[in-house]
């Protein structure tokens, strides 16, 4: 299984910190958010990444991450996005390096309190469609800047997903952390910009769910996007700060 990390965008929500680098290269606790994304990876049994990222601090990571042996990467390549299009968009940079294998998506920005290897180790053991990792929520303005999941009468299956809803249809939000078979190259090409003008991550989840070939889990512990807002950042923080992140 390969993994994606997508560390692209604009970081506008963070202006004007990223007005002078890439969101991923800001401080969460003690060294840049994207490590923490890597660590995720590594943690989950990955070593075959590629880092997707754009715009002018690209260099940067090449100078942090280097050839990734330090953090325990067999193989790290990089894809530059010419322009934020979208989470799909910088996916689809990845065709290429996937080559086939099942795949893990990470947004860089996402942080998780415990291991990604049971979701990890339940799609290697089913490596068919698509996996999502839910996060419950009661904070309705929280759940507005997400992918809101919809069930089905029984409360069980995910029957489609809204991205940012006025009003969300459930108590949970769809984390950035996605792992998906190889046909989801040929279905990125198939999307039209959403209102946005991006390709949107959602319009992939819900072709899979269309396909019946979309399972998820239910993330335990903290889940936090340090690129939604500044409280979000530092949120995310003081969490890590405090409790860590990446555990058993
Ligand atoms: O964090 C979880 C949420 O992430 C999900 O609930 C949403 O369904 C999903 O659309 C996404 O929403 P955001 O509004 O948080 O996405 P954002 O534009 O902030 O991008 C998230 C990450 O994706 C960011 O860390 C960098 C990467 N990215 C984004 C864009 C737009 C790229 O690599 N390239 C891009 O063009």
């Amino acid at each position: 299984m390969k993994g994606v990390l997508l560390a692209g965008g604009t970081g506008s929500r963070l202006h004007p910190l990223t007005r002078i680098t890439n969101k991923h290269l800001l401080p969460i606790y003690d060294r840049p958010m994207i490590n923490w994304g890597i660590e995720a990876l590594v943690n989950a049994g990955i070593t075959e990444i590629m880092l997707v990222t754009g715009g002018t601090h690209a260099g940067e990571f090449l100078r942090l991450c280097g050839n990734g042996h330090e953090f325990g990467i067999d193989r790290l390549s990089y894809g530059y996005q010419d322009k934020p299009g979208g989470i799909a968009e910088a996916l689809g940079l990845a065709a290429r390096f996937v080559d086939g294998d099942p795949v893990l998506v990470m947004l860089a920005d996402n942080v998780v309190e415990h291991s990604l290897k049971p979701m990890v180790d339940a799609f290697r053991a089913n490596p068919v469609g698509a996996r999502i990792l839910l996060t419950p929520s009661d904070d309705v303005e929280h759940l507005r800047h997400l992918g809101v999941p919809t069930f089905d009468d029984a409360g069980e299956k995910v029957i489609g997903i809204t991205e940012k809803p006025e009003h969300p249809a459930s108590n949970f939000g769809v984390t950035g952390i996605y792992c998906y078979d190889a046909d989801v190259f040929d279905v990125i090409p198939t999307l039209v910009p959403s209102g946005r003008g991006e390709l949107e991550i959602t319009d992939v989840n819900n072709h899979y769910i269309s396909q019946g070939t979309m399972n998820y889990d239910v993330l335990e512990g903290f889940w936090g996007d340090g690129g939604e807002s500044i409280d979000a950042y530092y949120t995310v923080n003081d969490f890590v700060r405090k409790n860590g992140a990446n555990k058993a």
